[in-house]
């Protein structure tokens, strides 16, 4: 047990107090295993630490199944499935019908426990997207463990209420295992939040957006594994909300929360609505807003969410409107003009069916029947707290970082990722704030290889301070966000607060296909 410290690699230091620690209680944690059914062990010698109390204590594995997604056969997927343990278990929603694993409910403060068991025949880990968790809960690829095995998650939430969710992080193969259903939503409620009064219930909807191609069985089709397609990321030609394809939301003559989440693998949105009325945003990635923000339109990239406030209530029973993806230009190789003729030769990489940048629609809304409540859009809906650029250690100098094609290959500041490689630009000192400014605007002759790029930084909820060379009018920078969309010629600057958790943890394109092909970094956080 002990030796396994020696290959956890660059934050030893950390991982090694926590480990010691949980070596202590070794014998008592594999008695009590024994007592819990289905347990088989975890990774690394980890047993659940006697001292952690959980609030909610679940297992939930990844494994292969079926699900009727279109007429016909069914679909061969994978899924996330949860048991509850301890813990009221009106916490975890499973979707019907749906490849999307369970919704995961939790309060700010409450501690979780969560084994993960992973029963696909390929090494997997889960990643909380958005939750600030120590980095040996991050799910950072060097944890997979192999099909049979588990990984062991415990950690109290200290996030503010928002819509978060989970999806595997392997290295070079989360943009596969994703496709084939590894996601779900991961809501944090709060006090703060709950005193708002936002509608709830049947009225507080949660939409994940992503895109995938079925073949003439009903089967899944990933990609040919060309590298031009790999360099543009996946795209599929059916439009699925929640799992369901031609998706409709009977609505009541209401106002309604909507939680959109973009879990495709490189589809980029541009969602308004179809009869004209504004979009109404009331939370980012991070949770609310301080107050509404109203957008003709807005970008919704891979791995970002929205809220939106939607009220049906002067509509009459029987009316229908959509939210549509507006058409867009996404640069030299996302599939605009010069991506479909002069870059592909229409010989791959793009989806021709429905590249990324046309129009369509993403969901129809239906109003079903008539209904009485009282929600009314609050114009104060959180205290997020000002931003402080100022505050930042390098306000003068911030940390760069180019989004660059190399020798074919995506890369930030010209690296790929290596699983246990910190540069010395990418370390951090733990209690510092820090400005770190993105900047995709490629250059010269490679200007056609531009391509957007959501930006997720692991570990961290930050705020953008600055966004240049914008050509579009279509985003949401006010909230707290942790993955933030460039488009080509962007240079944005984001606000980060390094005040706990040491270790490593990544940062990296949410394009999954770039992802995977590693285009993605390591940042350290030095005590
Ligand atoms: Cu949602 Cu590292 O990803
Ligand atoms: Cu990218």
């Amino acid at each position: 047990m002990r030796n396994r410290n020696t290959d956890l690699g660059f934050d030893s230091r950390h991982s090694r107090r926590h480990f010691l620690k949980l070596a202590g209680y070794g014998t008592l944690g594999l008695m009590a295993a024994g007592l819990w059914p289905g347990f088989d062990g975890f990774a690394a010698g980890q047993t659940p630490d006697t001292e952690f109390i959980p609030d909610l204590d679940i297992t939930l594995s990844a494994r292969p199944g079926e699900v009727p997604v279109l007429p016909g056969d069914p679909t061969l997927i994978w899924r996330y499935h949860a048991t509850v343990h301890k813990g009221d278990r009106t916490r975890i929603a499973e979707i019907p019908r749906s490849y999307l694993g369970p919704i995961i409910k939790v309060h700010q403060g409450e501690k979780i426990r969560i084994r993960f068991r992973n029963a696909i025949p390929e090494e997997s880990i889960v990643h909380w997207h958005g939750l600030h968790v120590p980095a040996i809960m991050d799910g950072h690829p060097r944890y997979v463990v192999p099909q049979g095995q588990s990984y062991l998650y415990e950690f109290e939430v200290k996030n503010r209420a928002g819509t978060y969710w989970y999806h595997p992080h392997p290295h070079g193969r989360t943009g596969p295992q994703v496709y084939r259903g590894l996601a779900g939503l991961f809501l944090v409620s709060d006090e703060e939040e709950q005193a708002v009064g936002l509608p709830d219930g049947e009225y507080d909807v949660p939409l994940v957006i992503q895109d995938r191609t079925f073949d003439s069985g009903n089967q899944l089709v990933y990609m040919s594994g060309h590298r031009m397609e790999r360099m543009t990321g996946f795209l599929g030609d059916m439009i699925m909300v929640n799992g369901l394809p031609d998706f409709t939301l009977p609505v009541s003559t209401a106002a309604y929360r909507l939680r959109l989440l973009n879990g495709s693998n490189s589809r980029i949105y541009k969602l308004a609505w179809e009869d004209g009325r504004p979009l109404t945003i009331i939370g980012t990635d991070g949770g609310l807003l301080e107050r509404p923000v109203f957008r003709r339109y807005v970008f919704l990239s891979p791995g970002e969410r929205l809220e939106i406030w939607a009220d049906f209530s002067d509509n009459p029973v029987g009316y229908t409107t959509s939210l549509l993806s507006l058409p867009f230009d996404v640069g030299g190789m996302g599939g605009g003009r010069m991506g479909r003729g002069m870059m592909m030769g229409g010989r791959t990489g793009q989806n021709l069916n429905l590249p990324n940048g046309v129009a369509f629609s993403v969901f129809k809304v239906k109003v079903a029947q008539p209904v009485k409540t009282d929600y009314r859009l609050p114009d104060t809906l959180s205290e997020i707290g000002p931003v402080r650029p100022d505050d930042a250690a390098n306000f003068f100098r911030p940390r760069q970082f180019y989004l660059t094609m190399r020798h074919m290959q995506w890369t930030i500041n010209g690296r790929v990722f290596q699983m246990e490689e910190v540069a010395d630009d990418e370390i951090v000192q733990l209690g510092s704030t820090e400005i770190w400014e993105f900047n995709n605007t490629g250059g010269g002759m490679m200007n056609m290889m531009n391509m957007p790029h959501p930006i997720h930084l692991h570990g961290k909820q930050f705020r953008v301070i600055e966004r240049s060379g914008v050509a579009h009018e279509g985003y949401v920078d006010e909230g707290w966000k942790d993955t933030v969309l460039l488009m080509p010629g962007e240079r944005i600057k984001i606000l980060v607060d390094f005040d706990d958790y040491p270790g490593m943890f990544l940062y990296h394109c949410h394009n999954l296909e770039h992802e995977d092909m590693g285009m993605m970094r390591n940042y350290f956080v030095r005590e």
